[in-house]
């Protein structure tokens, strides 16, 4: 990464990719010397995928099964992040725990985006546990990813409001809408941040 080259950001998910969306739009809107470069998929199914192709960004699908073992997954999708020269590593919606390989490659450039206020209702289903559990509050919190999860440094959080005629369909516009305005800015702060300390 050096100041004057544009930082080369991937985006890994699994299924819808409303976030993904958000992200490519606005880093196609705003003033950042930045763009997402790669979109890496670990379901060839998912809709992500034609998202990616409508919006013009280059993208992989895997299948994790038809490897030997997470190692060597990662090891796939380790080339070809490097392949294409990727800096940054966000994941927006990647039901995924994320190992060594990728982790040991990428320290602190992984960024992850989880729709509750962590450490509350971590895992797969944090707004269907929030529903659930009665909470009169829930969010949505951007995070540095490590070995565990939905853990690791916090770098933003915003709450949301479950209020008594909310349905969980309802609670998940609400968090969505927030995670794509927030996940844009929090990834491109932490770019200029980065792009300061390598300057
Ligand atoms: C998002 O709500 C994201 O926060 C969540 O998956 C959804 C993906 O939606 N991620 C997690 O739960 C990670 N533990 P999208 O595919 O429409 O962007």
């Amino acid at each position: 990464m050096t100041k004057e080259q544009p930082v080369r950001l991937a985006v890994f998910a699994s299924g819808s990719g409303s976030n993904f969306e958000a992200i490519v739009r606005a880093f196609q809107t705003d003033q950042i010397n930045a763009e997402v470069a790669l979109l890496v998929c670990d379901r060839p199914d998912a809709f992500v995928l034609k998202r990616a192709e409508t919006l013009g960004v280059p993208s992989v699908a895997f299948r994790p099964k038809s490897f030997d073992s997470k190692e060597a997954y990662e090891q796939e999708v380790l080339d070809h992040l490097l392949g294409a020269s990727i800096d940054l590593v966000v994941l927006a919606g990647y039901m995924r725990i994320v190992g060594n390989t990728l982790l040991k490659a990428y320290p602190n450039k992984l960024m992850n985006i989880h729709p509750s206020l962590l450490p509350r209702y971590p895992g797969k289903q944090g707004i269907v546990d929030a529903f659930e559990d009665g909470a009169t509050q829930t969010g949505v919190t951007v995070h540095i990813v490590d070995e565990g999860i939905d853990t690791g440094p916090i770098l933003a959080q915003e709450t949301v409001a479950i209020e008594p005629d909310d349905t969980i369909e309802s609670l998940e516009r609400k968090i969505h809408a927030v995670e794509h305005e927030l996940f844009p800015k929090v990834i491109q702060t932490y770019i200029k941040k980065l792009q300061k300390e390598h300057a």
